[in-house]
């Protein structure tokens, strides 16, 4: 009796078990058609596309941004979040907008190519952010939105009323990304310009001649960088959303953002402690090393020797120039090609210690080559040999580069006012999110279609807001707050 049970429960558990493999089959196959297509061997191969190659939507297509951003950091991280596929809505002051479209003007009455090469793929809506009406609607903009970014000073947007507390219970998904210039600490309150970044991040101390000031560098590694930091830390917070539900703040601070980009130089502040930098041409000149990683002029950053090297012309063209590195991999093929073959065996040149002491007679040699060239050949003849090179490229050559305006890297774009320029697109390239660059809103120019199509406020309610002047001058008879 007790063995006919046994065998009828081991029937029904084998029975429950292959129903529950069925069971399970079944949502597989359905998931997997949802999807794409399951194969026999259980990969999942995606349907293909209909759409021609890489233009199959966007990336953060359905993400919508209040851009809340001016001047250059927070506008490069919207940019390049709008050039990815998102909606981003700029929210700018009635009558002013972001400060940047009078700065550095070169065309009357038109944009700066300051504004509209940092907000292109954007829409601009007109708000007085400190009106009753013009709160409303940025409520409402927080209620629709994924992220808000902003880069005002420090405290500014909780003076508005915006406080990371009241935008989480209006919004609890909502990602608040900011730039601020310091994160916390001593300098916390401070407002902060690129060239305060590049000093306060350590790029200033550590650029320039061993013998000379602290330098600047004409990249925004200050503000452009850390909008770079800042998009990258959105997509990251909005990837988590997705399993948390919720949003979160995201902060990159300027200091932070210079300071990652000049790591290899912590590296050698660290390597000090154990003897002097020998790769830095100081060490050759016998310039004994102080306390702190010294400038180090055009040493290469990766402890190979390198120097800039004058090409022909250079006597009138302040570009004719060419980075040279004399890798250990690639030395012999360098002998070679500037008539040395005999450094490949002497003791002084063949080995990279060897040749330490000596790199200011080595360099000598090699630009009396480099100097019977253009520096478009000396690239020629070096990559023929994997020699790696870098000619100094002037902003005029870089802007008639056929091949940087095939890639879309140099773009060019119209604008009503202003009429055609050059922009840098989108240098991130995606192969299925191909990015068109749009040009930059006029101030308010999306005022109206923002307020009734993305926030649905009703034509009555359009009416109150604008009469307020909370999008800008009130109707004379109507002028309310
Ligand atoms: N309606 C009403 N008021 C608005 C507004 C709007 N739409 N947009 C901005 N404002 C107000 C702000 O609320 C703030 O008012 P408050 O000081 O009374 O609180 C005011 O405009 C000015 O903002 P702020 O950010 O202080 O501008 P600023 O021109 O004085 O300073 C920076 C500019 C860049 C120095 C400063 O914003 C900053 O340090 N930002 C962080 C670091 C940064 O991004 N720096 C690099 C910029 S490329």
């Amino acid at each position: 009796m007790a063995k006919k049970k046994d065998k009828k429960a081991k029937k029904k558990d084998k029975a429950s078990k292959a129903a529950r493999k069925l069971e399970l089959k079944v949502v597989a196959k359905k998931k997997a058609k949802a999807a794409g297509k399951a194969k026999s061997n259980g990969i999942v191969a995606f349907k293909r596309s209909t759409k021609p190659w890489g233009q199959d939507g966007k990336a953060l297509d359905g993400v919508r941004i209040l851009d809340f951003t001016h001047v250059q950091s927070g506008p490069t991280c919207t940019q390049l979040l709008a050039w990815f596929g998102a909606d981003v809505m700029k929210v700018e002051r009635p009558g002013v907008g972001d400060i940047t479209r009078g700065q550095l003007q070169d065309v009357p009455n038109a944009d700066s190519l300051y504004f509209t090469m940092l907000n292109h793929n954007k829409r601009s809506i007109t708000l007085d952010s400190k009106s009753k009406q013009g709160m409303k609607v940025l409520e409402r903009l927080v209620q629709t939105c994924d992220v808000l970014v902003e880069n005002f000073a420090p405290g500014a947007l909780d003076r508005m009323g915006l406080t990371w507390e009241h935008i989480h219970t209006l919004n609890p998904r909502m990602v608040v990304a900011s730039v601020k210039g310091f994160g916390p600490g001593p300098y916390e309150d401070c407002k902060v310009y690129e060239n305060v970044a590049q000093c306060a991040g350590g790029s200033a101390s550590t650029t320039g001649f061993h013998d000379g000031p602290p330098l600047v560098t004409g990249a925004q590694i200050g503000d452009s960088g850390t909008g770079l930091h800042l998009a990258l830390g959105i997509v990251a917070a909005l990837y988590q959303r997705n399993r948390t539900g919720r949003g979160q703040r995201v902060l990159a601070s300027m200091q932070d953002g210079v300071l990652n980009l000049c790591r290899v130089k912590l590296r050698d502040q660290q390597r000090l402690a154990h003897g002097p930098l020998k790769e830095y041409t100081q060490y050759g000149q016998g310039i004994p090393f102080g306390e702190a990683v010294p400038r180090a002029g055009n040493d290469s950053g990766g402890g190979q020797p390198g120097v800039i090297l004058k090409c022909k012309g250079w006597e009138t063209d302040p570009n004719a120039y060419i980075y040279f590195i004399t890798q250990a991999p690639v030395w012999e093929k360098i002998c070679d090609l500037i008539g040395e073959p005999g450094w490949k065996t002497h003791p002084d040149y063949a080995k990279p210690p060897a040749r330490l002491p000596r790199l200011k007679e080595i360099f000598g040699r090699i630009e009396q080559w480099t100097m019977t060239m253009t520096k478009f050949d000396v690239m020629n003849a070096c990559n023929a040999l994997d020699i790696p090179v870098g000619p100094i490229l002037s902003m005029k050559e870089l802007a008639e580069e056929p091949s940087l305006r095939e890639s879309g890297t140099i773009v060019e774009v119209d604008h009503p006012t202003r009429g055609k320029y050059l922009s840098v697109g989108n240098p991130i390239k995606l192969s299925d999110s191909i990015s068109e660059v749009t040009r930059s809103p006029l101030l308010g120019e999306h005022t109206d279609e923002i307020l009734s199509k993305v926030l649905k406020f009703t034509p009555r309610e359009i009416a109150e807001i604008k009469a307020s002047g909370a999008t800008g001058e009130a109707p004379k008879a109507q002028a309310a707050e």
